[in-house]
């Protein structure tokens, strides 16, 4: 059995080479004032034009996806891709140890896919990015309530705790069994979305309908699970220390679709040097105009069908637009008639805090055990403490990932440590965790995901003519895969809108029914 292991690992990250960011196909505000304005002055008026906001996975696939149908049809169309940051990659990024570019950078963000992730992995393939597996890998896993270890793994290949003497001791055979059936249903269908019988969705709504997850969406993990038969204890501790973990909220807090993908983690994987460059990948190969540094400000009507795109750096007029951010934190002003359709959406307020150690484990004296006890190089958390009377963890996770140097005479190994907690993590806590043994540390605030609690409606896909929103994929599921396929969606359903065809064209001549492949993927076979 597999599940509740490799979830664990969406928190791992995985060290490697960065390049740093000149690339002439890069266009930006702050070094090269007025660029934007250029080539919106020079832009002939009449030329089909694109506008896709935010360069993280979904508007980096965004234009990806176009790219594609210019490819495979000859579709006259331009695009420019908007971010506000500096970088490529949105909430995937990463940072090295001490600021040393010697040093394997360490995710900040979105840090493990799995093989059913489709667009990903064959993104890795295609574009020669050395993945890093990390099924197999060394890793011992703990349970903490915030007053004491619910339960502990022994030193086992990361993947295999889940059939461990201690787990079937504390938990039995149905809980875990019945669970792994409820993910492996639920992924059976999940990869129906990459075959060429995939359906269109215009709102999340539907899709959970053609899927069978009405029920799932509409309960939290801990409904679902306990009217499936499985232990509460269950539920509550091994489940919820995924959930916490993956997505900062509790098994009873977070519906049971986002509940069962953070189990889904067979093949989980990273890019080594950082999941962000498939991004790169994407922007470069679509050829797409793509201006760093540019904030979008407002999104007007200009005329039917047209769109006016305000940035702080010129205006721009467009046939379509892609909004691939989270709206409400874009801050973009947009006509009231657009605004009203999309509900408010919380994000969890993450602390993500990194930090390199001297010190093979956390003191075991912070937990209470005694000089010498062993302590795991994972600590998940459970929120049952606190249901049961107790006080609540003071960090989502802590866990080990790798070295930063290792043998090098005269000095001690030093280890990458990442904590996950809803508050920040003082200088002086992490002193009681590492006495006296951290060297570099880094802090970084995410609004991470959506707040994700039972629900029957999301917003809308398409929010006017020639206006679309990817990040309406995220209170359904929030990974950069699903940001990838909501993607395809929305620039399938926008060309449609506007040229007729999709991004999957028959071309003339060409073969029609070929077999489907076991590794055909739609968008990229089509
Ligand atoms: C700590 C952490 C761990 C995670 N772990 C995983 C994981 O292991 N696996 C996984 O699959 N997912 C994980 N996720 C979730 C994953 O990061 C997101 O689901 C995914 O990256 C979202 O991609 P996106 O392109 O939709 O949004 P984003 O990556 O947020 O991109 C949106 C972009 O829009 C830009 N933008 C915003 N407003 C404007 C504006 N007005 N003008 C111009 N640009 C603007 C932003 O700068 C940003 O770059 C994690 C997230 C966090 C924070
Ligand atoms: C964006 O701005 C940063 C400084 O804020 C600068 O270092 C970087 O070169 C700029 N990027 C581009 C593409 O202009
Ligand atoms: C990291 O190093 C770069 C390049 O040397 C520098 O511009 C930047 O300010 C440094 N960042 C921090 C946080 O020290
Ligand atoms: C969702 O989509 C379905 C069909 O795709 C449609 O019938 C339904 O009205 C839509 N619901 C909302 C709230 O837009």
């Amino acid at each position: 059995m597999r599940i509740g292991v490799a979830c664990l690992l969406l928190s791992s990250s995985t060290l490697a080479f960065q390049l740093p960011f000149k690339l002439p196909w890069l266009q930006g505000s702050t070094d090269t004032q007025g660029v934007f304005e250029a080539v919106v002055e020079s832009q002939a008026s009449t030329q089909p034009r694109i506008a896709i906001i935010g360069a993280g996975a979904g508007g980096s696939s965004a234009a990806f996806w176009i790219a594609k149908a210019k490819g495979r049809y000859g579709l006259d169309v331009e695009v420019d891709v908007f971010d506000k940051a500096s970088y490529i990659g949105g909430r995937s990024t990463t940072v090295y140890p001490f600021n040393d570019t010697n040093l394997k950078p360490v995710e900040l963000g979105a840090s493990i896919f799995v093989k059913v992730n489709k667009n990903l992995y064959r993104a890795s393939e295609e574009f020669n990015l050395e993945r890093i597996d990390f099924e197999g890998e060394e890793a011992e896993m703990g349970i903490w309530d915030g007053e004491k270890f619910l339960l502990t793994t022994g030193s086992g290949r990361l993947g295999q705790w889940w059939d461990t003497i201690k787990v079937l001791w504390r938990y039995g055979y149905t809980g875990p069994t019945r669970t792994q059936k409820i993910v492996d249903s639920m992924v059976d269908q999940f990869v129906q979305l990459y075959t060429r019988g995939s359906p269109r969705w215009a709102n999340l709504t539907s899709l959970a309908t053609t899927f069978g997850w009405s029920d799932m969406i509409a309960q939290s993990t801990s409904e679902y699970l306990d009217t499936h038969g499985v232990a509460t204890k269950f539920t509550r501790e091994m489940v919820e220390a995924a959930t916490r973990v993956n997505y900062g909220q509790d098994s009873d807090q977070i519906h049971a679709l986002e509940g069962a993908c953070s189990l889904a983690t067979t093949g989980a994987t990273s890019i080594k040097g950082g999941n962000w460059q498939i991004f790169e990948q994407f922007l470069k190969r679509s050829q797409a105009n793509v201006f760093l540094n540019t904030t979008v400000l407002s999104i007007k009507q200009k005329s039917e069908g047209k769109w006016t795109v305000k940035t702080n750096d010129g205006t721009g007029h467009y046939t379509g637009v892609i909004l691939a951010a989270p709206f409400h934190q874009t801050n973009i002003d947009v006509p009231s008639e657009i605004s009203e359709q999309i509900p408010e959406q919380p994000y969890v307020h993450l602390h993500v805090t990194l930090l390199s150690t001297t010190a093979a484990t956390p003191d075991p004296a912070y937990f209470g055990l005694a000089a010498g006890s062993h302590i795991p190089s994972m600590v998940l958390t459970t929120y049952e403490g606190v249901r049961n009377g107790g006080k609540e963890p003071e960090f989502n996770s802590l866990s080990y990932h790798g070295y930063i140097t290792k043998d090098v005479p005269g000095t001690p190994d030093q280890r990458v440590v990442k904590i996950f907690s809803k508050e920040r993590v003082s200088d002086e806590w992490l002193d009681k965790i590492f006495p006296g043994q951290v060297g570099w540390v880094y802090r970084k605030e995410w609004d991470a995901y959506p707040k994700l609690p039972p629900t029957t409606t999301f917003p809308p896909v398409k929010l006017a003519d020639g206006f679309y929103y990817v990040n309406a994929f995220e209170p359904f599921i929030s990974t950069m895969e699903t940001e990838t396929i909501s993607s395809r969606n929305v620039v399938d359903a926008l060309l449609t809108e506007s040229f007729g065809t999709g991004i999957c064209k028959a071309v003339e001549g060409e073969e029609q029914a070929h077999e489907e492949s076991a590794d055909f993927v739609l968008g990229w076979d089509c």
